[in-house]
C-alpha cells in the first residue's frame, strides 16, 4: 500500500531556510498491485512525487506510507531495507560510468548476494528482452540514449521489486521500444508489482488506459 496523507515538499533554497513548496497537500491511497499514470507538465511535480516515494527526500509536512511502513516513524534500519524493494527508473538514467551494461544490471543482484550463476543468467535474459543482448559490454558512454535507457529500465526490474517507479521512461525509446516496456511493466504488473510511471507519452497513456494520479502545479487534481 502507498499512502500520502495531506503531504507537502520544499526544497531548501539558496539563503533561506527553505524554498515554496512544489508539493502541496498531496492525499491519496494505493492498493498493492495497483497500476497508475503519473500525468501532468512539465514542472508540475511528478519527479518530486516519485522521489519522495523512494525515499530520496523527505516531506516538509505530512505522512507517507510507502509499501505499508510509515516512513517517518520507521525505524532506520528498516528504510534500506525498504529502499530495496523498490525499483526505480530514473529520468536521467544515472547509470555507473564505470561498469558495463551487464555489471550495471547485475548490480543490484549482486547487493542482494544472489550466486553469480543466477545473476548470469537472469541478467543475460533480461538484456535480451530490452534488446541489448548485443551490448552487453558496452559502457554507458558507448550507448546511444535509448539504450541508455533500456539498460536503466532492466536495472530497476532486475530484482522484481515490490514497488517500480519510472520516470518518462519512454523518454528516449521509439514507438516498438515503447510498446515492449509496457509489455514488460504490465507483466510485472499482473505479478503483483505496484507500478507507477510518470510520463508526457500521451499515446502509450491513449494505448494502455490505466487510472492516473493527474498533478498541476505541486496540486493533485484528479486520481482515479
Ligand atoms: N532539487 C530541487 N531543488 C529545488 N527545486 C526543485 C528541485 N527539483 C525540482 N524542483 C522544483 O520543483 C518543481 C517540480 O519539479 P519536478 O518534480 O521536477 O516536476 P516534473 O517532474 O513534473 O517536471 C519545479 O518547480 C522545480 O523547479
Ligand atoms: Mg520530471
Amino acid at each position: 500500500m502507498i499512502r500520502f496523507e495531506d503531504v507537502g515538499l520544499r526544497y531548501p533554497a539558496p539563503g533561506q531556510a527553505a524554498g515554496p513548496e512544489v508539493l502541496r497537500d498531496i492525499d491519496f491511497t494505493l492498493p498493492d498491485g495497483a497500476f497508475r499514470w503519473l500525468l501532468g507538465p512539465s514542472g508540475a511535480g511528478k519527479s518530486s512525487l516519485l522521489r519522495l516515494m523512494y525515499l530520496a527526500v523527505r516531506p516538509s509536512r505530512g505522512r507517507i506510507f510507502v509499501l505499508g511502513t510509515e516512513v517517518a516513524s520507521a525505524r532506520r534500519a528498516a528504510l534500506p531495507r525498504l529502499r530495496r524493494r523498490i525499483g526505480v527508473v530514473f529520468q536521467d538514467f544515472r547509470l555507473l560510468r564505470h561498469l558495463s551494461a551487464f555489471d550495471n544490471v547485475a548490480l543490484p543482484l549482486r547487493l542482494a548476494g544472489r550466486p553469480e550463476g543466477q545473476v548470469r543468467a537472469d541478467v543475460t535474459e533480461m538484456l535480451r528482452w530490452v534488446g541489448l543482448a548485443r551490448k552487453t559490454e558496452a559502457a554507458p558512454d558507448a550507448l546511444s540514449g535509448g539504450e541508455q535507457q533500456r539498460v536503466a529500465i532492466a536495472r530497476a526490474v532486475i530484482t522484481r521489486p515490490s514497488l517500480l517507479l519510472a520516470d518518462e521512461p519512454t523518454g528516449n525509446l521509439d514507438d516498438v521500444q515503447a510498446e515492449r516496456l509496457m509489455q514488460l511493466f504490465k507483466e510485472m504488473n499482473r505479478l503483483g508489482t505496484t507500478v507507477i510511471v510518470a510520463t508526457h507519452n500521451d499515446q502509450l497513456v491513449y494505448r494502455h488506459p490505466a487510472p492516473s494520479l493527474r498533478l498541476e502545479n505541486g496540486r493533485l487534481t484528479g486520481s482515479a
